[in-house]
């Protein structure tokens, strides 16, 4: 049997979506490629709840952090939130292209607005934030950084790559001129792809900056502008196959039903974790800090990181561990992707029997709490 694959991303994909890869090439320059490209687009414009331009980019999330970026940063000022593994990565992609003014946290606290605003006033005119900080389980304010950055006049450029389709992000709502979502997380297809929604008060800036040859945004809008939408340079084909039929698939199940899920999934997970007396990382006062699409959790004392995710994985489920500083200390679950409630069951029953393995007996009390969440999430969100 193929291994449970319960990590933030690479998820797992269903049968219908490893299938479409399997179909024979076609033509890129072809209207074949269009349908396929135009339908995603038009499909993740409901999900990225906009009415800007969205490029698909043959490439994993990162390309699309570079391509936000660089398209708008060009020698200028750009205020970069760390509070996280990725937002760090959002700086030194900043700092190849600009002049970074970071707002830092240690990985895991929260985001403070006064600070947001503090540095806003220096003037710069572009500010990143990662959206869901995969590496750490924590929602970030976006919704009001969009809105501080809006007050100061500076582009909002969002990391939404783990909570774009999984999670209620409301592009124009919110007012984010640059988001990014990753085709391997909440939109259930494989890793290579990743979808990049453009404002017009964000063209303005990228008229003017010099870009990467790969990722110039103004040549992707180019060709999608074509008669025959295209891409500039030979597309992920087979991906895009895979992608197409995981948003058809979305677009099936509904939006909303998607949100909820991982709405859902995650409480149930959460629940679990907190009867089972682990910790949750971090330790947060407001729950709708918390990720819906994955939840880490402090390394309990009793059992080292190497033996808790060899034995979940010797029974047959994969799960994630802590990154840079916090490997070892931490673990993380991951709940996007075709899974249903019996998939997070069997997380926490055998999370539960590798912990009862190492003297830290929860006598099931997480999969009742799970259970719990599951059976009765639709009287308590109606
Ligand atoms: C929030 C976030 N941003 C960026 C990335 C990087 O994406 P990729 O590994 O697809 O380049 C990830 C990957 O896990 C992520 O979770």
């Amino acid at each position: 049997m193929n291994p449970l694959l319960m990590i933030p991303g690479p998820v797992t994909l269903h049968q219908r979506v490893l299938s479409a890869m399997a179909k024979p090439m076609i033509n890129h320059r072809s209207k074949e490629f269009a349908e396929i490209y135009d339908e995603c687009v038009s499909i993740l414009k409901d999900v990225f709840r906009t009415k800007n331009d969205v490029f698909i980019l043959s490439g994993s999330g990162t390309a699309g952090m570079e391509a936000a970026v660089s398209n708008v940063v060009d020698g200028n000022d750009v205020l970069t939130i760390v509070n996280g593994k990725f937002g760090e990565r959002f700086k030194e992609i900043a700092d190849l292209y600009g002049n970074t003014i970071p707002v830092e946290y240690r990985w895991g606290n929260s985001i403070e607005l006064e600070d947001v605003e503090v540095a806003l006033e220096s003037g710069t005119k572009v500010v990143t934030m990662v959206h869901n900080e995969t590496s750490t389980g924590i929602l970030n304010p976006a919704k009001e950084v969009a809105a501080l950055a809006r007050k100061y006049d500076a582009l909002f450029v969002m990391d939404g790559i783990t909570s774009i389709g999984g999670m209620d992000v409301p592009i124009d709502k919110w007012g984010v001129d640059i988001a990014i979502a990753g085709s391997q997380k909440c939109m259930a297809a494989p890793p290579g792809l990743v979808a990049v929604s453009v404002s017009e008060r964000a063209w303005e800036h990228i008229k003017d900056a010099r870009a990467p040859y790969y990722l110039d945004l103004k040549e992707y809008k180019k060709y999608a502008n074509k008669e025959v939408t295209q891409t500039p340079y030979t597309p992920a084909i087979p991906l895009f196959f895979a992608l197409h039929e995981a948003l058809r698939m979305l677009r099936e199940e509904g939006i909303q039903e998607i949100i909820n899920r991982h709405r859902r999934y995650a409480e149930a997970v959460r629940n679990a974790i907190r009867s089972m007396r682990l910790e949750l990382f971090p330790c947060l006062n407001d729950i709708s800090e918390y990720s819906n699409t994955v939840t880490a959790v402090n390394m309990p004392e009793g059992i080292t990181d190497k033996q808790l995710r060899d034995g979940v994985k010797g029974k047959g489920v994969i799960i994630a561990g802590g990154q840079g500083y916090l490997a070892g200390k931490i673990f993380r679950i991951g709940n996007m992707g075709a899974i249903s409630e019996k998939e997070i069951l069997i997380t926490i029953r055998v999370l539960e029997s590798v912990l009862a393995e190492h003297g830290l007996e929860t006598k099931g009390m997480g999969a009742t709490a799970a259970e719990q969440i599951l059976k009765s999430w639709s009287y308590l969100h109606p």
